[in-house]
């Protein structure tokens, strides 16, 4: 068997650089990385997302499943701003700028204004928080996200006695966003909550998953998760947090009422109008021919949120 290791004493003296070369050379490169001439050596995957890494302590909620492989998670993204195509966000959304960034928080709030990106990220302690990913599409994945409650945001911004939704209005830019040269959503994504879902604890302000930063697809810089709903309810990039006394109009809704109903929480005894809810294929885990898994009401988080439906005609308010 070949050796591949290498000791010390295999090495001869000739081979080994002497340390004043050594520390000039990398005096060098240091000054060369600092002026931006060349790029420290870094995997191509940690180059996309600016290699940062962004991890928590462990927050509450999470789900002991089996996690949703990397690769899955940041190459299998709805984010139509892109394209509609899956492995399409990956592609073009590094090109996406998220930094400067800001957030404009604004409506019916007594202390709104504009958020830098940075001041978000250091607003309340970071939280790892694994959670179960159900789309609309009828497949899942469990993620591990990084963030901290929504909610956090929300208090300090003291919504008025008035407030009764959020909206959120995502990053438009055409020149990079290449699907929003199509009328396909009335552009930019907006989505909304009623204030009791957004101040849930569930709720994540969302700046990260697997201990870095969100990768641009994933919705960088910065996102909500709202767990217990169809994915499409957990806007990506951003840009404006309003707080509304109306129900805010929201981009799917509008797009198609009768399929994507405001409140789109996880339902496996309510169907989309053109398919079934009641299972779902979990990505990366099942072969195309692994029997689906089943749905769970609210996504598995009915122990935590079903109180806030009490009451509702669920049929009703889909
Ligand atoms: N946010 C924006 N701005 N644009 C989108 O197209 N797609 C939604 C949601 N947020 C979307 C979005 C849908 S349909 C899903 S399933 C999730 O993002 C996907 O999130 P993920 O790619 O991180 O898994």
């Amino acid at each position: 068997m070949p050796m591949l290791i290498r000791t010390t004493s295999d090495v001869a003296p000739s081979q080994i650089t002497p340390k004043s070369v050594y520390l000039r050379r990398r005096a060098f490169l240091e000054r060369a990385i600092a002026m931006g001439l060349v790029l420290p050596l870094l995997p191509a995957q940690a180059l996309a997302v600016g290699a940062r890494k962004l991890s928590g302590r462990p927050g509450p909620f999470s789900a002991s499943e089996k996690q949703t492989p990397y690769k899955d998670v940041t190459t299998y993204n709805n984010f139509y701003e892109f394209g509609t195509g899956k492995d399409e966000p990956a592609i073009y959304a590094p090109k996406m700028k998220t930094r400067p960034w800001a957030v404009t928080v604004d409506g019916e709030v007594k202390r709104g204004g504009v958020f830098g990106i940075e001041d978000l990220l250091k607003l309340a302690p970071m939280q790892d928080r694994v959670y179960r990913h159900r789309c609309v599409e009828a497949w899942s994945m469990v993620i591990p996200w990084v963030g901290y409650p929504l909610a956090e945001l929300i208090k300090r911004v003291e919504p008025t006695g008035r407030a009764k939704y959020v909206a959120f209005t995502t990053k438009l830019d055409p020149e990079t966003m290449v699907g929003t040269r199509l009328p396909l959503l009335d552009w930019p994504y907006v989505e909304g909550l009623r204030l009791d879902e957004a101040m849930h604890p569930l709720t994540l302000l969302t700046f990260g998953l697997y201990g870095e930063l969100l990768p641009n697809q994933n919705g960088a810089p910065v996102r909500v998760v709202v767990p217990w709903k169809y994915g499409f309810k957990s806007a990506k990039s951003i840009v404006r947090v309003t707080f509304t006394e109306q129900q805010p109009k929201t981009a799917w809704n509008e797009a198609a009422p009768n399929e994507y109903g405001f409140y789109s929480n996880v339902n496996p005894n309510v169907d989309h109008p053109r398919w079934s809810q009641a299972r779902e294929r979990r990505i990366g885990e099942d072969g195309f021919f692994t029997p689906k898994r089943k749905t769970l009401m609210f996504n598995g988080y009915a122990n935590q949120v079903a109180e806030l439906y009490a009451g509702m005609d669920l049929k009703k308010f889909f």
